[in-house]
């Protein structure tokens, strides 16, 4: 296969509180990172995966663009959240030929929108556990007015969308690219952004199960500015500084304590209904990822409660970079919320 640099799209990963931009350039034989730079964005311009201002978020991305100097147009950018259903599936085995027809048959009972409103992809996984005649597909049903809305918001921006792809496998896909992996290991992939959390099991990265829900640090947002009155922006200041430096320190400590047992609780009881679905499928390893890793407490909560070993994602452990350009501090505080971006610079424009 001829890889050209021309082939790999510059990743761009739109989430509700932070916008990060990648771009790797990639060979058979290895991938440097290019670019890489993110920037806040204006609290309520994305509420629930909706784009609620165009123009600031296109905004926000023009200018970091500019400030990274990336003059590539074509990017993938992804969706999340509501606006995905992603549903692993148990149909009979059919030829290729008729595969299509007969998912297209069975997504409306797994689908909870109109099946006109969303587009449908689908991949093979692999026999069933249960039975030799039947297979494993992975469906995914994205709502088609949300990537219209991020088709043209992205237009907005001067950019071309040739990908639309999902957070929850941008993020997976760069996992896969990480040195030191135990085939044996099950793994649980989070992601805890400021409005959604996504949580994807992994055997020998083939994905078990996938779920996304509305967990975030928008929680202790809301918190913080009750509490400590004021608005979105002095909130997240508030958190992003250490937890000494609050107005009220043990108030802080107490907040961020309780959110990060109500994040943990609900982790624990979707892999626990996993383990049991599973015959004791038991998760060995968690990679956390996205904003929420950094809430003091989060991980050591999770260690204990699942007893399985607990990492914070190092994403650029498989990229090759100039040294001089980013800086180790540099790589180490953008790591958790770096690896949706350069898993979507992954893609190529012929990818599916
Ligand atoms: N140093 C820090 N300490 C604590 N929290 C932090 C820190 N840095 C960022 N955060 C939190 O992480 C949030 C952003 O995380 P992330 O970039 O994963 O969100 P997002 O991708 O924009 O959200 P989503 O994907 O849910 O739309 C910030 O809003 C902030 O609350
Ligand atoms: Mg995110």
């Amino acid at each position: 296969m001829v890889f050209s640099k021309k082939d790999h799209l510059v990743g761009l990963d739109i989430g509700s509180a932070f916008i990060k931009v990648a771009e790797l350039q990639i060979s058979p034989k290895k991938k440097i990172l290019k670019k890489f730079g993110m920037t806040p964005l204006a609290p309520g311009a994305i509420v629930d995966g909706r784009i609620m201002d165009v123009e600031a978020v296109a905004k926000t991305i023009r200018a970091l663009f500019r400030s990274q100097k990336i003059r590539k147009k074509d990017v993938a950018i992804s969706t999340g959240g509501h606006s995905v259903v992603i549903k692993t599936i148990n149909t009979a085995k059919v030829s290729e030929k008729n595969l299509q027809e007969s998912i297209m048959a069975e997504a409306e009972q797994y689908i909870p929108y109109d099946i006109e409103d969303v587009n449908i992809d689908y991949q093979i996984l692999g026999e069933s556990h249960f039975s030799p005649d039947q297979m494993n597909v992975l469906l995914v049903a994205v709502k088609k007015d949300i990537v219209a809305e991020y088709m043209d918001m992205t237009t907005m921006a001067g950019l071309n969308a040739k990908i639309i792809d999902v957070d929850t496998f941008a993020l997976q896909n760069i996992y896969e690219t990480l040195p030191d992996q135990n085939p044996e290991d099950i793994v649980l992939l989070l992601d805890v952004g400021a409005s959604k959390t996504s949580l994807n099991i992994l055997r020998d990265n083939t994905s078990m199960m996938m779920r996304d829900n509305d967990s975030g640090t928008h929680q202790l947002f809301e918190k913080i500015s009750t509490q400590f009155e004021t608005d979105i922006q002095g909130a997240e200041k508030i958190l992003q500084a250490p937890v000494a430096n609050a107005p009220d320190p043990r108030r802080m400590k107490m907040m961020v304590h309780d959110v990060a047992n109500a994040w943990c609780s609900e982790i624990c009881e979707v892999v626990n209904t996993f383990q049991s679905n599973t015959n004791d499928t038991l998760v060995t390893k968690v990679v956390l990822s996205g904003g929420g890793s950094y809430l003091p407490g989060f991980a050591d909560n999770i260690r204990s409660e699942l007893e399985a070993e607990v990492f914070t994602i190092a994403p650029f452990r498989g990229l090759q970079m100039d040294e001089k350009k980013f800086s180790s501090t540099f790589i180490s505080r953008v790591g958790p919320q770096a690896p949706i971006a350069l898993g979507l610079a992954l893609r190529r424009v012929d990818d599916k």
